[in-house]
């Protein structure tokens, strides 16, 4: 049978990398877009090394609909479209609120244009709990309100997911399902892909590793005052192949018709809500290396604790969290441990 064949937009990205990996495990045929502004193509090695084949590969920017149009064309016959491609610093989105908006409207906009005119009848878009803002009570279901978005990119998310809800009610023949992701951490297990920043990390996990390892002196722990058991921030961290796998288990559930409405949302998330020190404490414990932390003050925007209510996804789609988050700790180490050994950090 002819693979059926999936656009990842955002594909050497962290969270698109791993998607790749298991789209080719699972039999998928996988074209990846990317514009590299925060990704390297060495990330394709990787994927090549875990899967024994290599993706295609196009370097595009979404924005671009010139370019964008003359890939469906070039590479017809495309069954879905996986869409990560997207800025994603929460601080650098309130410097430059017209480019995060630029790139991650644009973007998506040029695809939905492009897919009823290339017969690509199904979207899985990229989206984040932070629509949510600070949750009224957790675990957090789909249900809940979305509140007014703390900074650009987090309201490009929510505009986003606006976007393909008018669209598809303005009679588009397209159907999406929209996946809220938690926070995202870890390595394949093989160390040959994982999550590497360009410059100093922003999220806590990259900045944790390159502590522990040294490239950085001092890891910042914002804030130990919040309403939590310890006073530091709560979050449902994710183990990102687990996430991966939700992303070929919703493009098949698309591609096989199942869905059973055009928009469908699904949150993303462990359902164990994990403070920022009891991480740093797994960390420890997995990488038998002691941590130079130190609290400071909060980091303006936090959300002070949220965490998933996976049940939808467990249900409906019938994805569940698996690693366990000494597990998924020790992949990240084990990805920091290879940089080094290849001389990267
Ligand atoms: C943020 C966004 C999320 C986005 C993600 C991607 C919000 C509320 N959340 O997640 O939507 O998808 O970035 O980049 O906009 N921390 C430290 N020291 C550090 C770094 C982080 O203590 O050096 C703490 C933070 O205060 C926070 C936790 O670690 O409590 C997680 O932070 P981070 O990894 O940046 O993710 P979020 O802010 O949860």
């Amino acid at each position: 049978m002819k693979k059926k064949k999936i656009l990842v937009t955002g594909g050497t990205g962290y969270i698109g990398s791993h998607t790749v990996v298991e789209l080719q495990n699972a039999g998928y045929e996988v074209v990846i877009v990317d514009n590299l502004s925060n990704s390297n193509a060495d990330v394709l090695e990787g994927i090549t090394k875990i899967t024994g084949t290599r993706p295609f590969f196009e370097k595009i920017d979404c924005n671009d609909l010139t370019a964008l149009t003359a890939l469906f064309k070039k590479h017809r016959h495309i069954d879905g479209i996986i869409h990560f491609a997207a800025s994603k610093a929460v601080g650098e989105s309130v410097q430059k609120p017209l480019l995060y908006y630029r790139n991650n409207l644009v973007s998506l906009m040029n695809l939905l244009e492009l897919m009823p005119q290339f017969d690509v009848s199904g979207i899985v878009f990229s989206s984040s709990c932070t629509v949510y803002g600070e949750p009224d009570e957790n675990p957090i279901d789909e249900n809940a309100p979305i509140k007014p978005a703390t900074s650009p990119y987090g309201n490009t998310k929510q505009i986003n997911e606006e976007i393909i809800r008018d669209y598809v009610h303005s009679g588009a023949p397209i159907k999406s399902i929209i996946l809220r992701y938690f926070n995202p951490i870890g390595a394949h297990s093989s160390a040959e892909i994982g999550e590497l920043p360009i410059g100093v990390p922003q999220n806590l996990v990259p900045y944790i590793t390159q502590t522990g390892i040294k490239v950085r002196k001092q890891l910042s722990v914002f804030g130990d005052d919040y309403d939590t058991p310890d006073g530091s921030c709560i979050r449902d961290f994710i183990n990102v192949v687990d996430l991966a796998k939700a992303h070929v288990i919703a493009v098949e559930r698309m591609l096989k018709n199942k869905t059973e409405e055009a928009v469908e949302i699904f949150n993303l998330g462990t359902g164990v809500g994990v403070s920022v020190l009891e991480l740093i404490h797994v960390f420890e414990k997995v990488s038998g290396e002691k941590l130079n932390y130190k609290i400071v003050g909060r980091r303006e925007g936090d959300i002070e604790k949220i965490w998933a209510n996976p049940d939808k996804a467990n249900n409906v789609l019938g994805w569940k969290a698996e690693e366990s988050i000494e597990d998924t700790m020790e992949s990240a180490w084990k990805w920091q441990l290879k940089l080094r050994e290849k001389g990267i950090m």
